[in-house]
């Protein structure tokens, strides 16, 4: 039942994918709710900001943004408009009461766990005039409580299948801002791939701070692993490519592997990061696997799939790093290569154990080493890209492109695809000849049927 509500409200999204599904998850609920989105912040009654905490520049940006809000806050309240402020995702949980404390203009904190009380909270929000910080984690799964149906903005849809971490790296806030490893049982994802494929989905892509550590209860009551999930996901009528991220190298399982060669849903693409080509670092990461072993599990991949697209995360600069360690990463750089990458300088994060080792490298340094790892990384992108030229392959189309009769999709191996055609190919798959390559992007033709 639609509550009669005129009301708007502004939501903006920063950090990982898993906060992008928690959005949409949010949106869903407002809607049901009958809010309406707006683009004008000034124009809102409800703002949310869904936040990171993942480096020190993505948290600080959320201050300054709620600085920005605050005072369209006071505009609107000399007009007689009420505005309600909440803070949700990683700060919300990482930092709670203190955002209030910075930010006196915020009327709701809530963290990622309790998101299915957001309604609730808001009302109290407004009626109360109270300052509201929700930061439990609840042990029942908070979107089970969420029952507004799904949407698509997409033909690629988000689907988180698994919560939270138990690694533990050491310079990592997602285990203390995530909490403890959750999967979502099988029959709810499966039920809710439906969902999405009926709204008009042709890809999932499986969502988890440590997606493939996923282990769900199946009907059965028996755990199933990642490749298990994926090969029921792959049974669903219209669900034409699945993708999964982000993994953590230790539970890369056989099975896993094996799916790589025997679904064919199953794009060519992993993204593992790996964060260091140092063992010594490694170690210091507790990342709980060597250089060594990352390198021999890509060849076994690479065995099961030998035109896998791979991707990685890399932390340039933790605390000790000396340039031999960076050199060791550039060196299994070179020994992978990788057709993209994320790479970061180290950003100390409180409460995470790398924070307070006393040896941390100076900025000046991290920057060196990031610009020397990007080249290579940038190098191989455009590698990766060029060897397709002239190839035909299937592209999802996500959008109208800019230009008359162009569209904007992804390749199998997830590269971002411009190609012009007859006809209106959003929402679907078509060949595309490959006419030209570039560092992020490919153009091409759509041949016609
Ligand atoms: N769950 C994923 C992603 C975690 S966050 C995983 O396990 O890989 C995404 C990336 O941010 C990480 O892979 C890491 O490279 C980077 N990152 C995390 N904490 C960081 C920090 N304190 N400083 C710089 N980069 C960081
Ligand atoms: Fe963070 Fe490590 Fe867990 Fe990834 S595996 S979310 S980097 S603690
Ligand atoms: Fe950021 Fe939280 Fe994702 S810290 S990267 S939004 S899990």
């Amino acid at each position: 039942m639609q509550r009669a509500n005129t009301k708007t409200y502004f939501l903006k999204t920063f950090g990982c994918q898993m906060n992008v599904y928690d959005s949409e998850r949010m949106a869903e609920a407002l809607a049901r709710d009958g809010y309406s989105q707006t683009d004008d912040v000034g124009n809102a009654d409800l703002v949310i900001l869904n936040t990171c905490h993942i480096r020190e520049k993505a948290a600080e940006k959320v201050y300054s943004d709620l600085g920005r809000i605050r005072d369209i806050k006071d505009t609107r309240k000399r007009d007689g408009k009420e505005t309600v402020i909440a803070v949700a995702g990683c700060v919300a949980q990482a930092e709670g009461s203190e955002i209030t404390r910075r930010q006196p203009a915020v009327d709701l904190v809530i963290g990622p766990q309790s998101y299915h009380r957001l309604p609730e909270l808001i009302v109290r929000a407004e009626t109360k005039s109270e300052r509201i910080v929700e930061t439990e984690f609840p042990g029942d799964e908070k979107f089970t409580a969420m029952k507004a149906p799904r949407r698509i903005s997409s033909p690629s849809a988000f689907l988180t299948v698994q919560e939270g971490c138990d690694k533990f790296c050491t310079f990592c806030v997602v285990p203390y801002t995530r909490g403890a490893e959750f999967s979502r049982p099988v029959a709810k994802l499966e039920a809710e791939a439906r969902e999405l494929a009926a709204a008009g989905a042709k890809e999932l892509v499986l969502l988890g701070q440590n997606v493939n550590a996923y282990h769900g209860d199946a009907p059965s009551g028996r755990a199933v692993g990642l490749a298990e999930l994926i090969r029921r996901l792959a049974d669903i009528d219209g669900i034409e490519r699945i993708r999964y991220m982000t993994s953590h190298p230790r539970d890369m399982s056989d099975d896993l592997i094996a799916a790589h060669a025997e679904v064919p849903q199953l794009m060519p693409f992993l993204h593992l990061p790996v964060q260091s080509g140092s063992d010594r670092m490694l170690r210091a990461m507790n990342r709980k696997h060597r250089a060594a072993e990352y390198i021999d599990l890509i060849a076994r991949v690479r065995a099961a799939r030998p035109d896998i697209a791979l991707s990685s995360d890399f932390i340039v600069g933790f605390p000790g790093e000396t340039e031999e360690d960076a050199e060791e990463t550039i060196a299994l750089v070179k020994a992978v290569g990788f057709a993209q990458a994320f790479s970061f300088k180290y950003s100390p994060r409180p409460g995470t154990p790398a924070a307070s080792l006393e040896v941390q490298v100076p900025e000046d340094v991290k920057t060196g080493r990031l610009h020397r790892l990007q080249a290579l990384l940038d190098e191989q992108q455009g590698a990766f890209n060029a060897k397709t030229l002239g190839s035909t392959m299937p592209v999802l189309f996500e959008r109208p492109g800019r230009n008359p009769g162009e569209f904007i999709g992804r390749s199998p191996y997830l590269q971002l695809v411009h190609a012009v055609g007859d006809g209106n190919f959003t929402g679907r798959t078509a060949n595309v000849a490959v006419t030209e390559t570039r560092r992020v992007s490919l153009s091409g033709v759509i041949p016609a049927a």
